[in-house]
């Protein structure tokens, strides 16, 4: 009989629950857990922070006619280089995916030019054939917007009830932006949050949970508040950096549109409320949504509401980790397995046969500046705070990024149950 053969070996890993353990990989997974395996390459792990490779439900990776914000190039290096293996992308493209053939199309732009893994989501509008969208491999559907927002074709409430009765009967996943617009001024961070204000949010939550009778499988993108998130009882929430390390009140300009997003950044009051919800939290996703710095220089009322993060996601965490506010096997639920087990996909992680995916972090915080990220739009609301980056990211067992250099590995698309190729 052959001997068992890794090609690579991460040696001495400290595992979540504290043991330490080599982690043996071929074929893009685990292999074996315990005394390494020989191997082609090996990699010491002593000292060093070990997490599986991350999921981000959330992304907006542009491209098309909004390649000066981001593309997929860009966007899935800048994913790598935070730590992240595997990225959703959301269907607000220009034009939005709302057809087999636009879908197709987009798989095919990011096949030929992402360097992580990837799944992309489904546009819902009134005029979705869902049975179609399921059947061209969409991941979900969703963002769904049940409020507008930059890019975002809003949904009317009876549309989306009878969506939610179809796309229950195929087994889908519906994700919501909710939100509720007044009309009020909304000239600088204080009044955004005024015009798109918490018991908006909180009550759209209710709404959608009320009439979704069918009990199709529900999931709320960037939830806010602590009111919103109380009022998620049958179904899973995301909450983003941004809304946890970012209020209207941390900008010297009360103005400033790097700062406009939606939902909006909220008070500080609330920001601390979410990270006492900690526990609550059923993931962390970013919504990269980046914008040309052109485009955040504008007036507040014209600048496109986004804020990049899929790189510095996990690297603010990490910080939180090794400062102590936030447990490692936390992070992990809500960044890898938790996304996994939502999306229905195997986990990267350190069992037996899930996929290789880790990144390799040093255990000293650096300060996030935008010269270092690689995301195309060039800015950050993060400059300056404290961030862990890995050293290295391995996705299928494969390293594909060490020191700020990327090597290709094998990304490929994740597609949806439905699927049928
Ligand atoms: C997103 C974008 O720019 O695509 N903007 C945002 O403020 N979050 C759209 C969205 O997710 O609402």
């Amino acid at each position: 009989m052959m001997a068992a053969r890794a090609s690579l070996v991460l040696k001495n890993v400290t595992l979540p629950d504290g043991r330490v353990s080599d982690i043996s990989t071929g074929g893009g997974v685990v292999l074996h857990v315990g005394a390494g395996w020989p191997c082609d390459r090996m990699i010491d792990c002593t000292g060093l922070l070990v997490l599986p490779g991350a999921t981000d439900i959330h992304v907006h990776m542009r491209g098309g006619s909004q390649s000066g914000k981001e593309d997929w190039q860009t966007g899935s290096k800048s994913a790598l280089a935070g730590g992240v293996t595997l990225v959703v992308d959301q269907p607000n493209t220009v034009p939005p995916l709302t057809t087999p053939e636009l879908f197709a199309n987009r798989v095919r732009e990011a096949e030929g030019r992402s360097a992580c893994h990837f799944a992309i989501n489904s546009a819902l509008t009134a005029n979705t054939d869902i049975r179609r969208m399921w059947g061209a491999g969409a991941m979900a559907f969703g963002e769904t917007f049940y409020a507008p927002s930059s890019y975002g074709a809003i949904i009317g409430t009876s549309a989306l009830e009878r969506s939610l009765i179809a796309i229950r009967a195929l087994g889908g996943l519906v994700t919501i932006h909710a939100e509720k617009v007044n009309p009020v001024p909304d000239n600088d961070l204080a009044g955004h949050d005024r015009a798109r204000p918490v018991s908006g949010e909180m009550e759209s939550i209710q709404t959608v949970q009320m009439f979704n009778r069918s009990g199709c499988r529900l999931h709320f993108c960037h939830v806010s508040s602590t009111a919103s998130v109380d009022a998620v009882m049958k179904a899973s929430f995301e909450v983003t950096p941004h809304h946890l390390f970012l209020s209207y009140e941390s900008f010297s300009d009360p103005a400033d549109p790097e700062g406009k997003v939606n939902p909006p950044l909220r008070s500080e009051k609330e920001r601390k409320g979410l990270w006492a919800r900690w526990d609550r939290i059923d993931i962390i996703a970013s919504d990269h949504a980046p914008h040309t710095v052109k485009e955040k220089r504008a007036r507040f009322a014209d600048a496109p509401a986004g804020i990049p993060g899929v790189e510095t996601m996990i690297p603010l965490l990490v910080a939180k980790v090794l400062d102590r506010t936030i447990t490692l096997p936390s992070l992990i639920q809500k960044t890898s397995a938790g996304p996994a087990a939502l999306l229905g996909i195997p986990q990267a992680g350190f069992n037996t046969g899930d996929r290789a995916d880790f990144a390799i972090y040093e255990k000293v915080p650096a300060r996030i500046h935008a010269d270092n990220l690689h995301y195309r739009c060039g800015w950050t609301p993060y400059e300056g705070m404290p961030a862990v980056f890995p050293k290295k990211v391995i996705m299928d067992g494969i390293v594909v990024y060490h020191d700020g250099e990327f090597i290709r590995g094998t990304p490929r698309w994740f597609a949806g149950k439905g699927y049928r190729a």
